[in-house]
């Protein structure tokens, strides 16, 4: 039997809510398929920082990387919100991406066609909406140098730095149109190259690379007409592919296109094998959300479905993955939804029942 070893962080808030259902979620694929999955948990963010003092550990990392993949729950909460900490809940996760290579961030957004009327947004907007955003991970504003604060004699000063290598284009603009090939054949670049130096050379090497992509459609968009067309004309992308800071933010706005965080699941990519397998992080792109954690109020699903992203591609589980996803559509057909995500008419359930509902629908 072949045995897969997977590091777990639950982390914070809702992290150990929604993680329990994921586990449960492999927990019954493991019977079904006959698999063995080895777990190793460790303490990170702000539950690392009570326990620790620091809220990633080297010895996690030295974890993480002897494992297939990490399953991360989510990092933060007031308590450790003092801007002025040296050690923050973040660095958890900025650690483990930073450390780890892992440069591309995968968030799907599909809008699923039941919960249609349950977005903010109009349904005949939303209609066929099924798109990826590919966001640089380890580059750009979050890990320039310099980045630091000073005083000077003209007051309290700040800087963060905006660089990109060619490299680090290239590798992304790569996942981007290799996925794309899998999907519809299009790819949307988005940049501010109208400002920005390195928006410029972004926009020059999606162009360069895409020349070896001569089957998948091109577009350019500058990121403030990347945030409104999301809204606009979200159903016409396909493959987004955007650098670090801006992918932050348009993958909170795409998300609310689903309906809400809670049903979005990410994927961390580093380099992969031949055989297109590799470590990665998986995480829903939701946060800690200490204001409901505890009470049973907390969406799984981003969670059990970037645990099925896992199974995909980092453990080459294909039929696995989809045993969950389709586990997950059944139990939102059958009308069953959390707070986050009621409709009317809906039954609305707590984060453990929603996680026993996918499991008894895997079978
Ligand atoms: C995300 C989060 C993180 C980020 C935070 C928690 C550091 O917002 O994954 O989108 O900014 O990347
Ligand atoms: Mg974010």
């Amino acid at each position: 039997m072949p045995s897969f070893k997977i590091l777990v962080t639950p982390g914070d808030g809702i992290g150990p809510e929604v993680m329990e259902e994921a586990l449960k979620t492999l927990g019954r694929v493991q019977r079904m398929f006959g698999h063995e999955f080895e777990y190793d948990e460790e303490t990170i963010g702000g539950a690392g920082i009570d326990k620790y003092g620091v809220a990633l550990r080297p010895e996690t990392v030295a974890k993480a990387k002897a494992s297939r993949a990490v399953l991360f729950g989510a990092v933060g909460g007031p308590k450790w919100d003092d801007p002025k900490a040296i050690v923050r809940p973040e660095d958890a996760i900025l650690g483990m991406r930073k450390q780890l290579g892992l440069f591309a961030n995968l968030r799907p957004v599909r809008v699923h066609p039941l919960m249609l009327s349950d977005s903010t947004l109009k349904p005949e907007v939303l209609e066929g909406t099924d798109m990826v955003v590919i966001r640089e991970l380890t580059g750009g504003l979050y890990f320039g140098q310099p980045k630091k604060r000073w005083e000077s004699a003209s007051g309290r000063q700040g800087v963060d730095t905006l660089r990109y290598s060619e490299k680090e284009i290239v590798r992304i603009m790569h996942v981007a149109f290799q996925l794309a090939r899998q999907r519809r054949k299009k790819v949307t670049s988005v940049d501010k190259a109208n400002v920005l130096r390195t928006g410029q050379l972004w926009r020059e090497i999606a162009v360069e690379v895409g020349k070896e992509y001569p089957d998948v459609a091109l577009e350019h968009l500058l990121v403030d007409a990347a945030a409104m067309q999301l809204l606009r004309r979200p159903a016409s992308f396909d493959v987004m592919v955007t650098e670090n800071m801006f992918g932050d933010i348009l993958t909170d706005e795409a998300a609310m296109l689903a309906g809400s965080m809670g049903m979005m699941p990410s994927a961390s990519l580093g380099k992969r094998r031949k055989d297109g397998t590799g470590i990665g992080l998986y995480e829903p792109i939701h946060g800690s959300a200490p204001d409901i954690a505890g009470q049973g109020k907390a969406n799984p699903l981003a969670m059990i479905l970037s645990a099925a992203m896992m199974l995909r591609l980092s453990l080459g589980l294909e039929a696995e993955a989809a045993a969950i996803e389709e586990a997950v559509d059944a139990a939102i057909r059958d009308g069953y939804r959390t707070p986050d995500i009621a409709g009317t008419g809906a039954h609305v359930v707590n984060t453990t029942k929603m996680g026993d509902l996918v499991a008894e629908r895997l079978g």
